[in-house]
């Protein structure tokens, strides 16, 4: 197959789908990104300026910083952003940096903040928890400075379903809320915001972050990666499961059960379950075993009637991420001393195992200098749905139709 140009004239872009286009199969094959996007340095920097510090980034659990003092540290591509929670208990977020002359001002992951206050490890200026340049040691003074100027630098952070997000722009462009768009609603009775993680995986994977929700964007490769959720979802044995479809806004369509072995009530290795449902779900929501949704860039969600299996993921440069998995239950049930996390644990940190392996292998076929982009079939219009959305993110040309 030949190649495709990277860029089209302009009335070529009219044919391509918006982000939020069909959600039905294909009536064509479509072509991929170009496979420079997955290995080129300069495009990786590109999509952390448009995609990752311009978008609402999922970073933490609410409870990594559960108490006024509690820190966190995250980093977004080469971005440092320090969470906190203030005196009154408010989430606080800053850039990792100090105002004197950059340091960095908490050098561990995660900690407790000493006397409340963040002190940089330089020369010790210190910050309160919302942010304020509290004191400057040893500064002989002038007239000229005022601390009022020398907060540190806020980022705007608000949380969903026990998430905490951060946005790097500026001025974030849309709230929160929108940005979730179907995802609270879906969700709103399995009360996500009470979880708490019982097993928590942080796993390097030497793949690009696109090729990653790619992969979670499709059951086109199931049958032959994923013999054991395809024992629990047999309708995933037909490769592109058609009986999860979506309805027009995108949200999964509940009445699912003929899709899961008949026996089966949440999905877990043998499909038994060990703990009761979330509490506030109805008939249906507990007969819907699975619901999984991407919020891009970087959160993943598998939820099931009594636990979810999330992914956050973060870009550690081009071709590379760090992936860090939570399986989240009920407080109450993990409190209970005979519950079994490990039967709960197997079947996704299997099948995230697979989906990892099957994404490295693909990130080194792609560096094949002949090979220029790759090709969705039908079934995997998500797939195309999201390369939509990393183009107009990127507002880059489409490359039009593929010739085969
Ligand atoms: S760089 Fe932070 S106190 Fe000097
Ligand atoms: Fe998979």
């Amino acid at each position: 197959m030949s190649g495709l140009p990277e860029s089209t004239p302009a009335s070529a872009t009219a044919a391509r789908p918006a982000a939020g286009g069909t959600r039905e199969p294909l009536v064509r094959v479509e072509a991929g990104l170009p496979a420079s996007w997955y290995l080129d340095e300069g495009h990786h920097r590109r999509e952390l300026e448009r995609i990752w510090h311009g978008n609402w980034i999922a970073v933490a659990r609410w409870d990594e910083v559960r108490s006024p003092g509690d820190f966190r540290v995250v980093d977004i591509g080469d971005q440092s952003v320090l969470l906190t929670r203030n005196q009154v208990g408010g989430l606080r977020a800053f850039h990792n940096t100090c105002r004197h002359r950059g340091s960095i001002l908490c050098t561990e992951a995660q900690g407790r903040l000493r006397s409340g206050r963040i002190v940089c490890p330089y020369h010790s200026w210190t910050y309160d928890l919302d942010g304020r340049l509290q004191s400057t040691s040893r500064r002989m003074p002038t007239a000229d400075f005022d601390p009022g100027e020398f907060g540190l630098f806020p980022v705007a952070v608000d949380t969903w379903g026990g998430f905490v997000f951060v946005h790097l722009g500026s001025v974030p462009v849309q709230p929160l809320s929108g940005a979730l768009g179907w995802i609270p609603s879906t969700f709103a009775n399995h009360g996500l915001d009470r979880l708490v993680s019982g097993q928590r995986m942080i796993v390097d994977v030497q793949a690009d972050w696109k090729l990653v929700c790619e992969n979670f964007c499709e059951c086109f490769h199931c049958p032959s990666v994923h013999p054991e959720l395809c024992r629990i979802v047999p309708a995933y044995r037909r490769g592109g499961a058609w009986g999860l479809r979506r309805d027009e806004q995108g949200r999964p369509v509940p009445e699912q059960t003929r899709e899961y072995r008949s026996d089966a009530r949440t999905l877990t290795l043998d499909g038994t379950t060990r703990v009761a449902p979330f509490a506030g779900l109805d008939d249906t929501q507990r007969a819907t075993l699975y619901l999984p949704a991407l919020l891009p860039p970087n959160l993943f969600l598998n939820v099931h009637p009594d636990y979810v299996n999330s992914h956050l993921m973060f870009p550690t440069g081009p071709g590379s991420v760090r992936i860090v998995y939570d399986w989240l239950f009920e407080p109450e049930a993990l409190a209970d001393p005979r519950f079994d996390l490990e039967h709960y644990v197997a079947l996704w940190r299997l099948t995230n195992e697979q989906d990892a392996r099957n994404c490295e292998w693909q990130q080194r076929g792609i560096r094949a200098r002949v090979f220029r982009h790759g090709v969705y079939m039908p079934q995997e219009f998500d797939c195309h749905r999201f390369a939509s959305w990393v183009r107009e993110a990127l507002d880059s040309p489409a490359i039009g139709q593929c010739p085969i």
